[in-house]
């Protein structure tokens, strides 16, 4: 059956710009952003000159998924002490910026730790400034680096899980070089099985309502030149009982304390279906993602995104109709249910590959041991 979906791809890199960057032009520091929400039609930069303006590219999703989210959070800290605004003020609203992903509070207050030691040091702004963007600098790095790790323990697993190799992998949402400084996260594993000539297949998931997986992880996919095939969420029971799928590879908003895993709606009825059908169900995340704090699922924040994303199309390349700026697909006045993420059960997974290493099975004990150990200084 896969193979008859064969894409031709094209051997590129995922992106010709970087997710995020930071510039020092003449008039000032600015963070200059890929907008997401464009693509895949066009390679648009949004340039950020204050934290407010990320703020806003934050919770359109312009810059996403957990771990950018991060850095993100991280340089808007940087931003805001290079441009002389009023540092703590910036960081409140860039951690408040979206409740789920715990990746981005921990960039914000890894920034905002730099800026007040450097304060209580030297008592010099601009000191402080920059020791807040080598600290912005220092966590993009090593999420860069995280990936490299990700991407090998994920494959030694994929390869020990499922011997004989040609995977078959389906993932949800995007988790690639769009999320990372690197190369992402369950997209790594899949990029690395297939660099390895391991990857059969990769199943994408659109990724209702906002469509991440068809306008994201398709584009870094072609881009790279995989075996891919789009599915709208709703077919993956299908390709599940036609024994299509060897293994479910996918990324973490934040992982709690007993190992329940926060990801973008849908995934939790990936891994109902991965078990149901005796199918591993992977979840990648850098350890920044662990959130040791959160005790379990029920104590997750989960975000509820404005219900014209489901009522409405609105990518940009549709014509603009609807009230919330899209093409209307229910009647007017419809109310819609628009939870961004959902919460996995530790039991339904199978392991979590970190760059640290693989925890399976997943329990509490390992996390707390895994968490300790990749804290130690
Ligand atoms: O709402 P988004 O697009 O930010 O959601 C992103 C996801 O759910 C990803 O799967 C998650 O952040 C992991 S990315 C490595």
């Amino acid at each position: 059956m896969a193979d008859q979906y064969a894409h031709p791809g094209e051997d590129k890199p995922p992106t010709d710009i970087p997710a995020i960057r930071w510039e020092e032009p003449p008039e000032g520091p600015v963070l200059v952003l890929l907008d997401q929400t464009r693509l895949p039609v066009e390679e648009v930069e949004l340039v950020c000159t204050d934290a407010s303006a990320l703020v806003e590219a934050i919770r359109t999703l312009a810059v996403r998924g957990a771990p950018l989210l991060g850095v993100a959070g991280a340089y808007g800290v940087a931003l805001a002490a290079a441009r002389g605004f009023d540092v703590d003020e910036a960081a409140t609203a860039l951690a408040g910026a979206r409740p789920t992903a715990v990746n981005l509070s921990v960039g914000v207050e890894r920034a905002r730790a730099a800026y007040r030691a450097a304060v209580a040091d030297s008592g010099d702004p601009q000191q402080a400034a920059a020791a807040t963007l080598a600290a912005a600098r220092q966590l993009h790095r090593e999420d860069a680096e995280a990936s490299v790790r990700m991407a090998r323990h994920g494959l030694a697993l994929l390869d020990e899980l499922l011997p004989g190799g040609g995977h078959r992998v389906l993932t949800h949402c995007n988790t690639g070089a769009l999320v990372s400084g690197g190369e992402g996260t369950a997209f790594a594993v899949a990029l690395e099985a297939h660099r390895a000539g391991q990857l059969r297949r990769l199943w994408v998931d659109e990724t209702r309502p906002l469509l991440q997986g068809a306008r994201l992880t398709a584009y870094e996919a072609a881009r790279n030149g995989m075996a891919y095939t789009l599915l709208t969420d709703n077919a993956a029971g299908s390709l599940f009982s036609a024994g299509e799928v060897d293994a479910v590879l996918v990324g973490a908003d934040r992982i709690a304390a007993d190992g329940s895993v926060a990801n973008k709606v849908g995934t939790y009825p990936l891994a109902v279906l991965a078990r149901y059908h005796h199918v591993p169900f992977i979840v990648v995340a850098p350890v920044t993602t662990l959130d040791p704090h959160t005790p379990d699922g029920a104590s997750i924040e989960v975000e509820q995104r404005p219900g014209y994303e489901v009522t409405e199309f609105s990518a940009p390349q549709v014509q603009v109709t609807g009230a919330g700026g899209g093409v209307a697909v229910a009647p007017l006045g419809t109310q819609a249910y628009n939870p961004a993420f959902d919460v996995t059960p530790p039991e339904l997974i199978t392991a979590i590959v970190t760059e640290e290493g693989v925890v399976s099975p997943v329990t509490a004990e390992a996390l707390a041991d895994l968490y300790a150990r990749s804290h130690q200084v």
